[in-house]
């Protein structure tokens, strides 16, 4: 790997700091967010690669009653799984609680129906070929949202643990028919939080020549 000394983080580079201080926030204050600023998040998200370009996202925005339903529906379905789960799924319903919007999203399962077509491909087991690449184009969409949110000033966290109740959930937001992938809740971080520590970088490189 090429290396540099030139350290684009301390030179100013905003995207790096970003990505440096982005965390996952559970606590939100009372305040609202407002459309413009969720438009921002959805825009962020909608800029994301996806393979074939599909963009085979739903963002669902929800607020108000839905949201209370949805944090109801994820507490009240937490005493039938055992814990660690049963305990993500009440923290998961108090932070969709606490936060004034919650995204939602959903994959449309596009590549998957019209995958064969695209790529041409006549044989062979193919489904979860383009699932994966549905899956991995949501959360390179869920992850530029939590970017957007980060640079905003704005708190959010993806929540995976509501896919054990996932056909509920999308059946209260009125996506009966996609996948779930993500809800993120987004509000104003109640505290000035920092996020767990990484592992360092030479435990995850592996060079080759
Ligand atoms: C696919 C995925 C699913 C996650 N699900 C949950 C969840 O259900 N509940 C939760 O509190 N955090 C969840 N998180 C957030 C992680 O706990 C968090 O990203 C991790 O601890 C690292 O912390 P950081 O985001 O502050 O860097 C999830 C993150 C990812 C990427």
């Amino acid at each position: 790997m090429a290396r540099t000394d030139f350290d684009f983080d301390k030179a100013g580079n905003e995207t790096l700091k970003t990505i440096r201080e982005r965390h996952s926030v559970r606590r939100f204050t009372e305040e609202d967010v407002g459309d413009d600023l969720i438009r921002q998040l959805l825009d962020a998200a909608n800029r994301a690669p996806s393979a074939e370009n599909r963009q085979s996202w739903r963002f669902l925005v929800v607020r108000g009653r839905k949201k209370e339903a949805l944090a109801a529906l994820a507490s009240k379905r937490a005493a039938g799984f055992p814990r660690p789960a049963s305990v993500l799924l009440r923290m998961a319903a108090r932070t969709i609680s606490a936060a004034p919007v919650v995204i939602a999203v959903a994959n449309t399962g596009d590549l998957i129906r019209h995958g064969r077509e695209v790529f041409r491909i006549e044989s062979g087991e193919t489904r979860d070929f383009f699932r994966t690449m549905e899956i991995q184009s949501s959360a390179a969409a869920v992850e530029n949202m939590l970017l957007a949110a980060a640079s905003l000033g704005l708190g959010a966290v993806w929540l995976g643990i509501l896919f054990l109740i996932k056909d509920e959930v999308l059946e209260l937001l009125g996506e009966p028919n996609g996948e779930f992938m993500a809800v993120v809740p987004v509000g104003r971080p109640a505290l000035a939080t920092s996020g767990p520590k990484k592992r360092p970088l030479a435990a995850v490189i592996k060079e080759i020549e």
